[in-house]
């Protein structure tokens, strides 16, 4: 597959999906937007897809933000537009993706950026990486879901301070705030990467759709998350994996799960 912005590679079960905006440090403009909501729903209905990585070109930003240039003479009309659609056609759709997405943060993770980052299910940063929530210092608020997402994964008061004072965190500090699940250095990011993905990869992906879906059934208004974490449940004692997994289990093999 190709997109104009983005590169695109599936090998072994894994699909690496490469923001490659270099010369502006990967930021997302709108065609960026649309590329990724492509490329992520492709790699969904791709069976030879079983994890997605999103990383960005270059040595020094995994993505630094939504595109201010294209925004900065928008109407509020078109910034709610802007908003709804990295709302719905990026974020929520990799949120609520039932491929497991992990980011690879490689440098600069700003605004959009790290509401990309968020909006995933693993990130791993590199020890170069900077994390912020810039948007005030440009006279706008996080759009693409910043302040609900940066409180669930940090807590609201330190989501405040970092959305109020727009300040950048080193990959250690968001470690520490469990902002990322691992740093490392730049050389060895892609590496780590693919071992959780390898880890994942011999786990039954219809469980692990599963358990995508009653975590995040936890953030949603209205939705009694314990309740879907019934339903998911017996859902799996119906399907060829649940079968795989306790025979193997129970004739001390390894379980051979499809798409292996
Ligand atoms: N939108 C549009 N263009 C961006 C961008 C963004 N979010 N971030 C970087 N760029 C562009 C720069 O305009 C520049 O393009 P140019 O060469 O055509 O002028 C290019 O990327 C390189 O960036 P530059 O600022 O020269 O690099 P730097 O190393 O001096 O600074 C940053 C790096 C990340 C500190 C700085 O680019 C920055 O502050 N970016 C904006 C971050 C931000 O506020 N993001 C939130 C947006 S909601």
């Amino acid at each position: 597959m190709t997109f104009d912005n983005l590169l695109y590679q599936t090998d072994q079960g894994v699909t690496i999906i490469t923001v490659n905006r270099p010369d502006k440090l990967n930021a997302l403009n709108y065609d960026t937007v649309m590329d990724l909501n492509r490329a992520i729903s492709a790699a969904q209905k791709d069976p030879a897809c079983r994890v997605i990585i999103i990383t960005g070109s270059g040595e020094k930003a995994f993505v630094a933000g939504a595109d201010i240039k294209e925004f900065s003479e928008f109407t509020a009309s078109q910034a709610k537009e802007l908003s709804q659609r990295g709302h719905t056609e990026l974020c929520d759709l990799i949120e609520h993706s039932n491929k497991p997405v992990i980011a690879a943060i490689n440098g600069f993770c700003l605004g959009g950026g790290l509401e990309l980052a968020m909006s995933c299910h693993i990130r791993v940063a590199s020890n170069n990486a900077k994390m912020a929530l810039p948007e005030v210092s440009l006279g706008v608020i996080p759009g693409y879901g910043g302040t609900q997402r940066l409180p669930q994964l940090i807590g609201k008061g330190r989501a405040l301070e970092m959305i109020m004072t727009g300040g950048m965190v080193n990959a250690d500090k968001a470690l520490s705030m469990g902002l990322v699940n691992h740093v490392v250095e730049l050389e060895s990011l892609m590496l780590l990467c693919h071992s959780i993905a390898e880890k994942i990869m011999g786990n039954s992906s219809v469980a692990i759709a599963s358990a995508i879906k009653a975590v995040n059934a936890n953030y949603q208004d209205g939705v009694n998350g314990y309740q879907i974490e019934i339903d998911e449940f017996s859902k799996c004692f119906e399907t060829e994996d649940f079968r795989e997994g306790t025979n193997a289990f129970i004739n001390k093999r390894r379980a051979n799960f499809p798409g292996r």
